[in-house]
């Protein structure tokens, strides 16, 4: 069965020195916790990359970057290689997050790119799908991560399938403290897994995790992480305080 998956997404925050204090922290008050019970990632910014590797390196806390460049290397001025991130010992790389897709016109077709060259290179991509408040509104939340789905995932064979992690974050709940509602998201993520299958079939999906994100904190952790298709989380906000990160973490304790 599908162990859980927790990530968290730093965003745009922590410098090098306040990346490295956070992973220490997040390192020792999770040492207890195994990939078997709770797999735990975190996601600095690109500069914190190497320095946060060196403090995790060979304890259970993964590594994983915010974006990642579909090219092996070249003349691609202030793009980053799958190469490069894996030379930093990033085993994950979130893709298509809603706020590239808002301010750095990234599109079903771009996030297809990235999530292929980075399975080609051996990282494995968390990709994002979700709707914003007014696609909600207007009833068309199935068919915008319908779209992002199949759009992410074109091409990407069934044997590859186990490598990709989904991360359902409606755009409304973002940042927001508007957090879906257990029974909403678990709604999303089981019309997630359908799709999956109508696409690959029922086995492959069945091996793949899909975590919620938006707004969760110590206090929701638990009830959605408790619904049968919500496999994980993608935290933001809660994720930069390893008190917070923590608690998500042990979400059943
Ligand atoms: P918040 O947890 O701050 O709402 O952010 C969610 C998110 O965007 C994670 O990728």
């Amino acid at each position: 069965m599908r162990n859980k998956f927790i990530a968290g997404n730093w965003k745009m925050y922590r410098d090098v020195e306040e990346s490295t204090q956070l992973a220490e922290a997040i390192k020792n008050i999770l040492k207890d916790v195994g990939p078997s019970e709770v797999e735990v990632a975190v996601c600095p910014p690109f500069t914190s990359l190497c320095a946060v590797n060196s403090v995790i390196k060979g304890s259970n806390i993964k590594l994983g970057a915010q974006n990642i460049y579909p090219k092996q290397e070249g003349a691609f001025t202030g793009e980053i290689s799958p190469l490069m991130l894996r030379s930093c010992g990033c085993a994950y790389v979130i893709i298509g997050h809603s706020e590239r897709r808002q301010y750095f016109g990234e599109t079903n077709e771009s996030v297809n790119e990235k999530v292929k060259a980075a399975i080609e290179y051996g990282i494995n991509p968390i990709m994002c799908v979700g709707e914003t408040l007014e696609e909600r509104e207007k009833g068309v939340t199935n068919d915008v991560v319908k779209a992002h789905v199949e759009g992410g995932l074109k091409g990407i064979p069934k044997e590859k399938l186990q490598h990709v992690t989904i991360a359902y974050e409606p755009v409304w709940a973002i940042g927001t403290g508007k957090t879906a509602t257990p029974e909403q998201a678990q709604d999303v993520h089981a019309f997630i897994r359908k799709l999956l299958g109508a696409l690959y079939d029922d086995a492959a999906a069945q091996i793949v995790r899909i975590q919620y994100g938006g707004s969760v904190k110590p206090d929701n952790a638990k009830e959605l992480l408790n619904k049968p298709d919500i496999d994980g989380a993608l935290v933001g906000g809660a994720s930069l305080k390893a008190d917070s990160f923590e608690a998500i973490v042990r979400f059943n304790k």
